[in-house]
């Protein structure tokens, strides 16, 4: 055996037994499929509450085609969802701003040699789904890049307390600065064309202008898709794909009419460009998939009006919520990691250098881009 085809034999054993492992309780047998009940992995002591419903799938075991069709049996044993499997996401968790020792030392660039490129400042930035998770966390990262920002969610009570928090944050990390940003608040509803309209205006009439936006209002939830009830994928595609659409165009109208150059950054996920395991998702897939091409065609036409837009492909990343699940389900966590390269999942300050880097001038020349930032796991 040639020493090429020994490697590729042993990288196909890995391939399998890690396969084997991923599935090690799930892994059809070759007789007719059990009634199992679905597994259900959801982060103990954690209740629903009305702005963020528990989200999860279930579905009921199908008969494999296999069966049907009298083939080998051994046909799709190695398919990589697992409809066996409920992934429950709670409601939302207290505040999650980051501690800033490490990110602050006075405004922008105080004291750090760095690009003046990479700098906010002067700049309004939006973020949408700014009142918690990772789009809270990237909205921190542009006040301490120096711009102001307008936090828009359809929890207008959490995105004003999270604006205060940043706020204090901010003058505590830098006490002697005579730059305090305007950081506001925003009720909308991204999927609702009156509502951001509405709220448009409304953040125009605090700060005057808009430079930058954000686009992380979004969720995700998990049915097989042969179950999955269609109001529930319109409300998907609805927040997701229709959410960025509209503060994308009503933004660019902004900017166009000022005359002024802009920068969007979407945020997709991995999962428009490859298939989550084990947890079924397709009309989230999907989404993000739009969402990322949505980005390069916008790119392209209002290239022409010094607009950018690009996204960002987080991978998994370990947010409060997702954190409380890990920690309670080892087994998910270890099945996630291990399809990372990086070997670990992401934190949402792991998207503040990204998003800072695609709304300031240092990324000029950038537009229509993805920006994966998922500890490699697209690469495999
Ligand atoms: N967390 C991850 O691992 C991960 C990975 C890849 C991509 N993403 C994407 O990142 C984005 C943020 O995810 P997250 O984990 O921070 O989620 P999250 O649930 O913690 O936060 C989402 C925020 O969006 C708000 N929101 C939901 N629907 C809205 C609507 N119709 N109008 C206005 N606001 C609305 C919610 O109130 C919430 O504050 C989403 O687009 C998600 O798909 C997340």
């Amino acid at each position: 055996m040639s020493l090429q085809s020994g490697v590729r034999r042993t990288l196909r054993q890995a391939l399998v037994s890690t396969r084997q492992h991923l599935h090690h309780q799930t892994t059809p047998k070759q007789t007719a499929p059990k009634q199992t009940a679905p597994k259900q992995i959801s982060p103990k002591q954690t209740s629903p509450t009305s702005s963020s419903p528990v989200r999860f799938f279930s579905s009921s075991p199908r008969t494999p085609l296999r069966d049907k069709e009298g083939t080998s049996g051994k046909e799709g044993q190695y398919a990589r969802t697992d409809h066996t499997i409920q992934v429950s996401y709670p409601g939302p968790a207290s505040t999650q701003l980051p501690p800033t020792d490490n990110l602050v030392k006075g405004i922008g660039h105080g004291g750090v040699p760095t690009l003046p490129t990479f700098s906010l400042q002067g700049k309004v930035g939006v973020v949408t789904g700014g009142a918690r998770g990772l789009g809270l966390v990237m909205g921190q990262g542009m006040v301490v890049s120096g711009a102001s920002l307008a936090i828009v969610d359809l929890n207008k009570e959490e995105a004003t307390k999270q604006a205060s928090l940043i706020l204090e944050t901010f003058k505590r990390d830098n006490p002697s600065s005579d730059q305090i940003p305007t950081i506001t608040a925003h009720y909308a509803d991204v999927s609702d064309p009156s509502s951001v309209q509405a709220c448009i205006q409304e953040i125009i009439s605090a700060h005057g202008k808009i430079d930058g936006l954000v686009t992380s209002a979004g969720f995700t939830e998990n049915f097989e898709a042969v179950s999955y009830p269609f109001d529930r994928v319109r409300k998907l595609w609805g927040v997701n794909v229709d959410g960025t659409w509209l503060f994308a165009t009503e933004v660019a109208k902004h900017l166009i009419e000022r005359g002024a150059k802009g920068s969007m950054v979407f945020i997709g996920s991995m999962s428009g460009a490859i298939v989550n395991v084990p947890q079924p998702q397709a009309p989230y897939n999907a989404a993000k998939a739009a969402v990322r091409h949505m980005a390069s065609s916008l790119a392209v036409e209002w290239a022409k009006y010094g607009v950018r837009v690009n996204v960002i492909s987080p991978g998994y990343m370990l947010t409060a919520l997702t954190q409380k699940i890990l920690d309670d389900n080892p087994d998910l966590k270890e099945k996630w990691t291990s399809l990372i390269p990086q070997g670990k999942m992401g934190k949402p300050e792991d998207l503040m250098g990204p998003v800072t880097f695609l709304l300031s001038d240092a990324s000029s020349y950038v537009t229509g881009a993805d920006l994966r930032v998922d500890g490699g796991y697209t690469c495999t």
